[in-house]
């Protein structure tokens, strides 16, 4: 929802800082600030992306110093302004503090510091805590830390430093993720990696309710401490960071979407790295083994998660009956976790998230593991909160998505979900001809998806030709529904199109109405069990002045017959198929965004993490 980035160590703050944002501006972007300390405090923050920080910063002298704070916000508390944006410091005290997350009781203790005589200055939830802080502290930032975060409700990843103790930063999480790198003689605190790696490799993550106190002396040595509220010592486990700072440079590419949406295939493949056997018709997944005979047993699968996460879900749903001929559904986590679901015994959860850190999807799973459920997560960041309370789980490893619109992640999920649907069927009566037939499919489909990816040029004359329209269709039918869903969602929240995605069949329900002249309507319409049905709903459309585009197989000549223009996928298995026939969607989202002059990786609104409620 928003990014924090902290420095202490022996190098200028500033520079580090600056850079930190710019890695995390994807989080959040509405507006941004610093703080840094060297003898006195100083914040600066502004309205806008970094870059008008950072030409403010230019302007100014000072902000010098080795330790110091920043953040790129995501409103939630206050409108879009520069008292409303961070680091927010205290009255008295000299305290600075950045925040990722919500205070759910801020209102209360707001009045109650007020009645002590503290002034704020702005309508967040954020400066309640830097006040909370202030009037706490007695000489130990620590310690004043500890005890306002006793007082709190909510979410948070902060960073707390103090005029009077200027070689501490003090950092504590509960709910949002916050990641400590740990370098030569200096310590990067940041909402995730991509703003640590380009420093060091070595990190750590608190768990909740953790705090961690960063320690620099005078002669430049750095200790750390880790702790519980109650400052009781924990141990944190440090681990190696497992990507390159190459892979979030934007390359020879002009968005991190298009980049994303391109390298697709190389990460598929590392998705599927020695984890497939075609020949014995066998998948290994380390991360599930010693699960794997609840999984045989299990009685009801539930899939949970929002937006592209779900629509990966629902796939993984079909898999799972189709396949596994388990019983499966799915639900949007923000529904499941407040309905009071019934959990069966031998339910299994799984929980499907790039980023392992969305709110209502860790607020699910949480839920149904306290009813018993065993808990899978399906997740693409390494150590994220998500992936660090299920129970077991499969990384996508299709390496770190920048882009706000997620493209890798989704097609990663899916094929992630296709192989924990085929371990679990192998595992209960799936011959290894059959396993072996399908796994040798999914080891192709990176290829396959080049050959697709070969088209985006003619994906791009194809948009030109509609994308003034302010309403669009996305139909599609059995797996393909899904994938309506999912072309839809890229669409509208990229290039700000009204896009809505619906089963083919459920057209002519209502929606058809909709239906007016030169108004497009993009069809799943590839070659399987329901395309002669899908034919007919197509010419529902054009009968009523519709313009038709359709995803159709290599081949297929009568299509052409009733669309007006067709993007071609490569033959293969129908569930398979949501693998290929979402690349010609992630592209046309991604070129109707820049031929309508959006910033394709920022869209207006939106946050790649949606950590809070
Ligand atoms: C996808 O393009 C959107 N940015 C958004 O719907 C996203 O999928 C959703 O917020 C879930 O995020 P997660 O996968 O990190 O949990
Ligand atoms: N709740 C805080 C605010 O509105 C932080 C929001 C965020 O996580 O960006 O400023």
């Amino acid at each position: 929802m928003c990014g924090i980035v902290a420095y202490l160590g022996h190098r200028e703050a500033k520079p580090i800082l600056l850079e930190g944002l710019k890695r995390l501006e994807y989080r959040g972007y509405d507006s941004a600030g610093i703080a840094t300390v060297n003898g006195k405090l100083e914040v600066c923050r502004t309205v806008g992306r970094v870059s008008v920080l950072e030409d403010t910063l230019r302007k100014l002298p000072g902000f010098h110093g080795s330790i110091g704070l920043a953040h790129t916000r995501w409103a939630t508390h206050g409108e879009v302004s520069e008292r409303n944006a961070h680091p927010h410091r205290d009255d008295k005290r000299g305290i600075a503090l950045i925040h990722n997350g919500t205070i759910e009781n801020y209102a209360a203790l707001k009045q109650y510091l007020r009645e002590k005589g503290h002034v704020f200055t702005s309508e967040t939830d954020t400066e309640v805590l830097a006040m909370l802080i202030s009037e706490l502290y007695d000489g130990d930032l620590e310690a004043a830390v500890q005890n306002a975060l006793r007082e709190v409700r909510g979410a948070y990843a902060i960073a707390v430093l103090c005029e009077k103790e200027q070689g501490v930063l003090v950092v504590a999480r509960k709910g949002s993720p916050l990641i400590v790198g740990v370098g030569d003689r200096e310590f990067v605190v940041a909402s995730d990696a991509s703003a640590i790696v380009a420093h060091t490799t070595q990190v750590f993550e608190l768990d909740d309710y953790q705090v961690a106190k960063l320690s620099r002396d005078a002669k430049g040595e750095t200790t750390f401490r880790t702790s519980t509220l109650d400052n009781v010592p924990v141990t944190p486990k440090i681990r190696q960071l497992e990507f390159e700072l190459e892979q979030i440079e934007l390359g020879s590419h002009e968005t991190f979407m298009m980049k994303e949406i391109c390298e697709q295939p190389r990460c598929l493949r590392m998705t599927l790295q020695g984890r497939v056997s075609e020949r014995e018709g066998r998948i290994v997944l380390g991360g599930i083994a010693e699960h794997a005979r609840e999984l045989i047993r299990a009685r009801q699968f539930v899939l949970t998660g929002q937006g592209t996460a779900y629509h990966a879900a629902m796939l993984g749903e079909y898999f799972l009956e189709d396949l596994a001929k388990v019983s499966a559904k799915t639900e949007y986590a923000s529904e499941l976790r407040y309905r009071n679901p019934v959990v069966v015994d031998n339910t299994v959860v799984i929980a499907v998230s790039q980023s392992g850190e969305t709110a209502d999807t860790l607020a699910a799973l949480r839920e149904l593991k306290e009813r018993g459920a065993l808990t899978l997560g399906v997740v693409n960041v390494v150590g994220s909160s998500i992936s660090r309370e299920t129970d077991a789980g499969v990384y996508l490893r299709v390496g770190p998505e920048i882009g706000v619109a997620s493209t890798k992640a989704f097609t990663g999920q899916v094929m992630v979900l296709a192989m924990v649907s085929l371990y679990i069927a192998r595992r209960r009566f799936m011959s290894m001809d059959t396993a072996g037939e399908m796994l040798g499919e999914l080891s192709r489909v990176p290829e396959l998806m080049e050959r697709i990816l070969e088209q985006s040029n003619h994906i791009r004359k194809v948009c030109e030709k509609y994308v003034d329209r302010e309403n669009w269709l996305f139909l599609g039918r059995g797996y393909n529904y899904p994938v309506a869903l999912e072309g839809a969602l890229k669409l509208k929240e990229i290039s700000y199109i009204h896009a809505e995605g619906m089963p083919a069949a459920e057209m002519k329900h209502g929606p058809i109405a909709l239906i007016n002249d030169g108004m497009p309507a993009v069809f799943v319409a590839n070659k399987g069990p329901q395309y002669d049905k899908v034919m007919l709903n197509i010419e529902q459309v054009r009968s009523r002045g519709g313009r038709v585009i359709a995803v159709a197989t290599e081949g297929d000549q009568e299509i052409k017959s009733y669309a007006d223009d067709v993007f071609y996928v490569p033959p293969i298995s129908d569930p398979l198929s949501p693998l290929l026939t979402v690349v010609p969607l992630q592209l046309l989202a991604c070129h109707a965004a820049v031929l309508r002059g959006h910033d394709v990786d920022k869209p207006r609104n939106l946050a790649k993490s949606v950590t809070v409620e």
